[in-house]
This record gives structure tokens, C-alpha cells and sequence, in this order.
């Protein structure tokens, strides 16, 4: 086995730690990990472990959530630099701003927010549960959600309820709806298409499926809803637009199918921050520590449970 690989293995157990990674990291940091999965399933994960150390290989937003969750561990990000351009397109102050202008509204978060967003928010939600809470909210009430415009609007069309949306969005996926999704159905008449509902094109696929689930061939889901809805389908080709990183593990569940990534660009600079060697020196260092301040992290508390509990 290779050398980094097992050290890491010995002081992870040493130090009690467990490795947590999203489906965007890269290869390696995924088949060393303990648990690999979505926002939603990690947020999960971090709030049931007994491991003294969670080591969050993913972005800053996420391990974040970690800490808030399970104030009593110690959270490392192994690259500080891990950031998310999505959880960056509002700041609390435009946050504070936004609800001075809608005071009875409630504000439904994105997981991808910071801290301080969230310690504003009523509700937070991730991409595989965000319907779920929107719609676990009285149809009188005002919503405002955030930060991302196109999984709004995939919620806006399921329920056929109307929201504020704030005009936010993740570089990566916004630039997979510069693709030419037409060209790729000619390509791959008989593949079906897995798409997270952050892609620029997804808007586009919602009017084309008009009513998107009973649309044939075309999936909404977030990255955990694609592994899941591969694990039970019997089709041989799938056309993903989401980060490229999901591919690793989708070709593990299902090595007999093919995959083709509608946009081979779409790569998540921030989750690729992360290597075996800053893993290692995470663990062995115990760096680098994410904290967020008591006061922040009570309010911001209270959001993220209510989603862990609504679904
Ligand atoms: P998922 O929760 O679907 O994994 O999405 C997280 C994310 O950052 C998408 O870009
Ligand atoms: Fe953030 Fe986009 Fe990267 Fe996801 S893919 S972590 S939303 S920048």
C-alpha cells in the first residue's frame, strides 16, 4: 500500500478522527475517506459521530456546518483556501438589508452560506431537501431564499409557489448551462441525464420537461439523489452535469454503464484544494481548526437542525 496512505490510516485511528468527503474531492481523498456523500449526508454524518476529530475534506461552508453542529469536536479543513464562490455571492450585510425590505418573510438558507448567514436564516436546506422544507412552510408566508438562483427556481416550478430569489450562483455550475445540452441528446439519444438543479441549464430543462419529473430521460438531483438514482437504475448511459468529481464514485457503484460528463470544464478549483500530503499533515498538525464564535454558531444552530429534522 502507499506509504501516505497507511500512515494516514494509522493516525486517524490513533487520534480517533474520521475523514469526511464530499463527492466533488478528488479521487484519492474519496476511496481514503470514511464517509463520502452530499451536503446533506455529510452535515448528517458530522452530527452522529464519536470521533474526536472530524477532518472535513470539502469546502470552508462545510466544515463550518461541522463545527456548528458538533461544538464539542475538533473540525480541521486541511487547505484553508477551500472556499465556495456560491456561499460568497451574499454577505450578512446584504442578508440584513434583504429582510429589512420583506420584515415577516422567512429566510430559507442554502447549506453553501457562512456562518453568519446562516445565524440569520430560519431554515436552511440542501439541494436534496430543499422542496421538503419550503414546502414544510404555511403557504401564506412570504420566503426568501438563498443565495442560489437556480435551485430557487427548480423549487419555484416543484411546488408552484413563488419565492424572492436572491440573484446568487456557483461559478462551476452556472458555466454548464453554456453547454449545448441539444448537441448532447443527439450524441447520447439513449442515455438519461442527471443534472443538479445549481446548473445554468437546468432551468432550461425544467421548461423543456414542463413538468420535470415526469419528464423522460431528465433528472433533477443533488449529487447523493445521482448516486442513489444510479445504484437502482438498469440504463447503461448517463449523461452528469455536475463537477466532474462525482464521476469517480458513480463509475465505482456502476463499473457496467458509461458516463459522460455534459461538461468535462466543470471543475470545482476549491474542492481540488485538497491532497494525500495536506490530509496527512491535517491530522498529524491538527490543522487547520474551523471555529465558529458561540454566539454565531447557537443562531446558526437552530436553522440547520430544523432542516436535519424536516427530512
Ligand atoms: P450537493 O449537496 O448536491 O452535494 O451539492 C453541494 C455543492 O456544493 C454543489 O456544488
Ligand atoms: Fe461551491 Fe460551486 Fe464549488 Fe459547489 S461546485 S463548492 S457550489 S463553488
Amino acid at each position: 500500500m502507499n506509504k501516505i496512505i497507511e500512515k494516514i490510516k494509522k493516525l486517524k485511528k490513533e487520534k480517533n478522527a474520521v475523514i469526511l468527503a464530499h463527492n466533488y474531492q478528488p479521487a484519492d481523498i474519496q476511496d481514503i475517506a470514511d464517509y463520502v456523500g452530499d451536503s446533506l449526508g455529510l452535515s448528517r454524518h458530522a452530527a452522529k459521530t464519536n470521533a474526536s476529530i472530524i477532518v472535513f475534506c470539502g469546502v470552508h461552508f462545510m466544515a463550518e456546518t461541522a463545527s456548528i453542529i458538533s461544538p464539542d469536536k475538533k473540525v480541521l479543513l486541511p487547505n484553508l483556501d477551500a472556499g465556495c464562490s456560491l456561499a460568497s455571492s451574499i454577505t450578512a450585510e446584504q442578508l440584513l438589508e434583504w429582510k429589512k425590505q420583506h420584515p415577516k418573510a422567512v429566510v430559507v438558507s442554502y447549506v453553501n452560506t457562512s456562518a453568519e448567514i446562516k445565524a440569520e436564516s430560519d431554515y436552511c436546506c440542501t439541494s436534496s431537501n430543499a422542496v421538503k422544507v419550503v414546502s414544510s412552510i404555511p403557504i401564506e408566508k412570504d420566503i426568501l431564499f438563498l443565495p442560489d438562483r437556480h435551485l430557487g427556481k427548480y423549487v419555484q416550478t416543484v411546488l408552484s409557489r413563488k419565492l424572492n430569489i436572491w440573484d446568487g450562483g456557483c461559478h462551476v455550475h452556472e458555466k454548464i448551462g453554456d453547454t449545448d445540452f441539444g448537441q448532447a441528446e443527439k450524441e447520447h439519444p439513449n442515455a438519461e441525464f442527471l443534472i443538479h438543479p445549481e446548473c445554468g441549464c437546468s432551468s432550461s430543462c425544467m421548461l423543456k420537461a414542463e413538468v420535470y419529473f415526469d419528464c423522460k430521460g431528465i433528472h433533477l438531483l443533488s449529487t447523493d439523489g445521482m448516486i442513489n438514482y444510479v445504484e437502482n437504475s438498469a440504463s447503461k448511459e448517463f449523461v452528469i452535469a455536475t463537477e466532474v468529481g462525482i464521476l469517480h464514485r458513480l463509475k465505482k457503484i456502476n463499473p457496467n454503464a458509461i458516463f459522460f460528463a455534459l461538461s468535462e470544464n466543470a471543475i470545482c478549483e476549491y474542492m481540488k484544494l485538497i491532497n494525500l500530503q495536506q490530509l496527512y499533515n491535517a491530522l498529524l498538525f491538527e490543522q487547520y481548526e474551523v471555529k465558529v464564535p458561540k454566539d454565531v454558531a447557537d443562531k446558526a444552530r437552530i436553522p440547520i437542525n430544523r432542516m436535519i429534522e424536516i427530512v
